[in-house]
């Protein structure tokens, strides 16, 4: 196997000094590594010269009606990320995050695609059951967009929710970049009945360095292969801090975004009077349930309504692994403005119920298809299982990368994360699962907390939608139609997939260097 040779070279270039560093105890930042062999040595770095760009606008909400065309241009922007001076970025019309797409369900629109960047691109739909040949897969769905060349997407919007759209090409740096938008799907609504105003907070993270440059990408291969790329400065949509304004004991709706490449986020409204969780990804839960905090791994949406309290602001919080990072404030103020609204939905947690009861009926059902996740590394001297405890049980999610710089130079070359179909033993692109159109699928992925390097990994799957049964058969409290789930080291997830909408498709990790390091599989519907 080709992996196998990747390996022994590894072995060679690689693991031997990285393992003398790591004995030494002596920490080396990305760029000493650059000086050996292996890692982004040869790598060639993306341009980073932001002179003459236009600079990048705020993201604004498009109202889409059915029928309608939109044009979507993908260019080079200067975006200020809290430095000294802005930073070259990617957006899609001169905005990040991309426009607010409001959609009403059952509708159908056009989007032209312009690619304006000095790279090939595709935009997927993520979490629309939308025809294969718009999902934006390169080399399934469509070739790459050549820059200066255009595509059009035919979109349809099958269910309400909270969907978005972002690059299928390089992940790692194009959608890290600011390529990113959401899209609100809105079901039925009630006559006369004004439902709560609405914010959106797109939240991402950003690797800077200590000159306030971004750690850089390369166009070859990504790096922080392993662990993928955490950043250390948050934006939410779009800037370092997210202040939006509501009336003491006003209840706002909230439709959030994990955006970021890697990191999980666990988000708490803090002060504020309640939180209820109304929907996840691209669905209502079957009832709205009160919650503390919000987990969203990579890719994952929630729509909460925060009621503020009598007096006083709340606060957008970031809180994991004993720390806390501010992302912004929901400034009170009686005579708030600024936000969206319209009519209430009708009755969306009864028709959760109702189109999820097929599926809530199998909650006990056997999978019938199984599949773990694992990694082939270079062999780093024990390395990676001593950061985990060495042989102890690794923890369930890493909220911060606490690998090291000799783990962040691994490239994407170095490292084949891969999904194993457990019953023919084949991995990734070798996978050949088939459904049945119109039937439920039920699936098992487990997380062996033996692997190399055990870490979550938020799983999503492209053009259906599915319910998650159960986790470490445990009942899921939060029933609602997914798209992606987060399968936590040493866990074991059961899911229900509606196999619904015809085509190839692919399930992927979202965490988007695991993707670029082969952690992939396609599935037929037919
Ligand atoms: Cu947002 Cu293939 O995914
Ligand atoms: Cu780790
Ligand atoms: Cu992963």
């Amino acid at each position: 196997m080709v992996e196998n040779g990747r390996q022994r070279r590894l072995l060679r270039v690689l693991a031997l000094p990285l393992l003398a560093l790591s004995l030494s105890g002596c920490v080396t930042s990305p760029t000493e590594h650059a000086g050996h062999e292996g890692g982004a040595a040869d790598l060639t770095a993306m341009s980073e010269d932001a002179t003459g760009l236009p600079a990048s606008s705020a993201s604004r909400v498009v109202a889409l009606a059915d029928g309608d065309t939109f044009a979507l241009r993908a260019g080079l922007v200067s975006h200020d990320v809290g430095s000294r001076e802005p930073v070259r970025m990617f957006a899609y019309n001169g905005q990040i995050p991309g426009p607010t797409l409001r959609v009403p369900q059952g509708a159908r629109a056009v989007v032209e695609l312009t690619n304006g960047l000095p790279y090939e691109t595709t935009v997927h739909w993520h979490g629309l059951r939308l025809a294969a040949s718009s999902d934006g897969v390169p080399h399934l769905s469509q070739d790459p967009v050549a820059p200066g060349a255009s595509f059009r997407y035919e979109l349809s919007f099958p269910d309400e929710g909270v969907f978005w759209y972002h690059p299928h090409v390089r992940e790692d740096a194009q959608q890290d970049l600011g390529l990113a938008g959401l899209i609100l799907v809105e079901g039925p609504r009630v006559e006369g009945e004004a439902r709560p105003r609405e914010l959106v907070a797109v939240v991402d993270d950003l690797l800077v360095d200590e000159d306030g440059a971004l750690a850089p990408f390369y166009e070859e291969a990504a790096t922080h292969a392993v662990m993928g790329r955490f950043g250390n400065r948050f934006l939410v949509n779009g800037s370092l801090g997210w202040r939006e304004s509501a009336a003491p004991g006003e209840r706002v709706r909230v439709h959030l975004a994990n955006v970021a490449n890697a990191r999980p986020l666990n988000l708490v409204f803090a002060g504020a009077e309640r939180v209820d969780l109304i929907g996840l990804d691209g669905g209502f839960l079957t009832e709205p349930t009160r919650v503390e905090s919000v987990r969203l791994a990579p890719s994952e949406r929630a729509t909460v309504d925060v009621t503020m309290p009598p007096t006083g602001n709340v606060r957008l919080l970031h809180v994991a692994a004993g720390r806390e990072a501010k992302l912004g404030i929901l400034v009170a103020d009686a005579n708030a403005t600024g936000a969206f609204t319209g009519l209430a939905p009708a009755g969306p947690h009864v028709r959760a119920r109702e189109s999820l009861a097929p599926a809530l009926a199998l909650a006990r059902a056997t999978p019938t298809v199984n599949l773990s996740l694992d990694v082939a590394m270079p062999d780093m001297g024990g390395m990676a299982g001593m950061d985990h405890g060495g042989g102890m049980e690794p923890a369930p999610i890493e909220w911060e990368d606490e690998m090291g710089a000799e783990m962040s130079a691994l490239t994407t070359r170095d490292v084949t994360w891969r999904i194993r179909d457990d019953a023919t033993g084949r991995t990734n692109e070798d996978i050949r699962l088939e459904f049945a159109q119109g039937s439920l699928v039920q699936i098992r992925i487990r997380n062996p907390a033996m692997a190399d390097h055990p870490m979550q990994h938020p799983i999503h799957f492209h053009g259906q939608r599915f319910l998650v049964q159960s986790i470490d058969g445990e009942p899921n409290p939060l029933p609602a139609w997914k798209d992606t789930v987060l399968v936590p080291a040493g866990s074991s997830v059961v899911l229900t997939l509606e196999a619904s909408n015809p085509g190839t498709w692919v399930v992927h990790c979202h965490v988007s260097e695991h993707l670029e390091a082969g952690m992939e599989a396609r599935f037929v519907v037919a």
